[in-house]
């Protein structure tokens, strides 16, 4: 018989997958679908690492409460987990974060708690101010904290740089990822550059972020910031998962090219998948001119699409946003 002794098991090695339709350049264009998860999503991986390292140096205890500020992504991931390993989960989520997203973090038994989103970070009703007051508060808890856990990137450097470099059999030229905790990019970039340095990693960034300024400049600059509606990709922060030394460059895509481009993904290739994967392929098309025929480019689509059901998927949003 062939089968798995529970669901997290199954994270990982997810399919390399060719996008025909939608990618301009004369590359060949290839998707890391992380859909494929059992959290549907790529957050799956470093959830997994962060509650194993902090089981194994005691930050995280038989019977404790896990509390994290997410997007959504990688609450789903942790609570996978911990119902294989019996923690409790309360998550703190900003309130432009998609219905579908608090809905489902409640399904697998999370707590959800709901923040505003334009406030200063440090302000006491940020996501991540009452992450820590919570953790702070309630006894045998854990404050994960994805953006300075270094288990975050450690997990994509054990897990996703190796996978993508053995399914290219190490001919992967280009990596191009949307940047949020810095995780992805940094911990799979490091790995890939260590088998060949010679990759080009490019960041993909939001309108309203201040990573690719930071990048260009070292400034960090506060007039960059406004909110926006792309999710999953951007910061106000410098999360201590970003290691800007490994990213080449960062390309910014506006709201409306990323969500029409995934609106693309799910009609011209039936990759149905979320806000962000349509920004890095929308960027890659912004890039295109610095592609050639010999370059194999492999682009991470970070959760799926069902999650913007009532958002890019929906036309009256669209039309609402001014998208259509
Ligand atoms: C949908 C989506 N895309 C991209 C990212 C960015 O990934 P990372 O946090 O590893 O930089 C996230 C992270 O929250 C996400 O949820």
């Amino acid at each position: 018989m062939k089968y798995y002794n529970n669901i997290i098991e199954t994270i990982g090695n997810t399919p390399l997958v060719r996008l025909n339709k939608v990618n301009e350049s004369d590359a060949l264009v290839l998707a890391k679908v992380e859909t494929f998860n059992p959290g549907h999503s790529i957050k799956d991986r470093m959830a997994l690492k962060m509650i194993e390292d902090a089981e194994k140096d005691g930050r995280l205890n038989p019977g404790g409460t896990i509390i994290e500020g997410t997007s959504g992504n990688t609450g789903m991931g942790l609570a996978l987990t911990a119902i294989q390993k019996g923690y409790k989960c309360i998550f703190v989520l900003p309130d432009k974060q998609s219905k579908e997203k608090m809905d489902i973090l409640r399904a697998v038994g999370a707590q959800v708690e709901i923040c505003p989103t334009n406030v200063d970070p440090d302000d006491p009703r940020s996501y991540y101010s009452v992450s820590k007051r919570l953790a702070d508060e309630i006894p045998n808890s854990w404050y994960v904290n994805q953006y300075d856990n270094p288990s975050n990137s450690v997990a994509h450097y054990e897990s996703t740089g190796p996978e993508i470099w053995e399914q290219t059999d190490g001919r992967i030229t280009h990596l191009v990822v949307g940047v949020g905790t810095g995780g992805t990019i940094s911990g799979t970039a490091k790995y890939l550059k260590e088998q060949n340095p010679n990759i080009k990693v490019w960041g993909i960034d939001a309108y309203g972020s201040v990573f690719k300024k930071y990048h260009e400049t070292g400034e960090f600059d506060k007039n960059e910031i406004y909110s926006y509606t792309t999710e999953g990709i951007g910061e106000d922060i410098l999360p201590a998962n970003v290691d800007f030394s490994i990213i080449d460059k960062f390309e910014k895509v506006t709201d409306k090219n990323g969500a029409i481009m995934a609106r693309r993904l799910a009609r011209e290739e039936g990759i149905m998948v979320g806000y962000s994967a349509g920004s890095a392929v929308a960027g890659i098309n912004q890039l295109k001119e610095n592609l050639t025929k010999e370059d194999v480019v492999v682009v991470i689509f970070h959760d799926h699409g069902t999650r913007y059901v009532g958002k890019l998927f929906n036309d009256d949003w669209m039309k609402e946003q001014g998208f259509m």
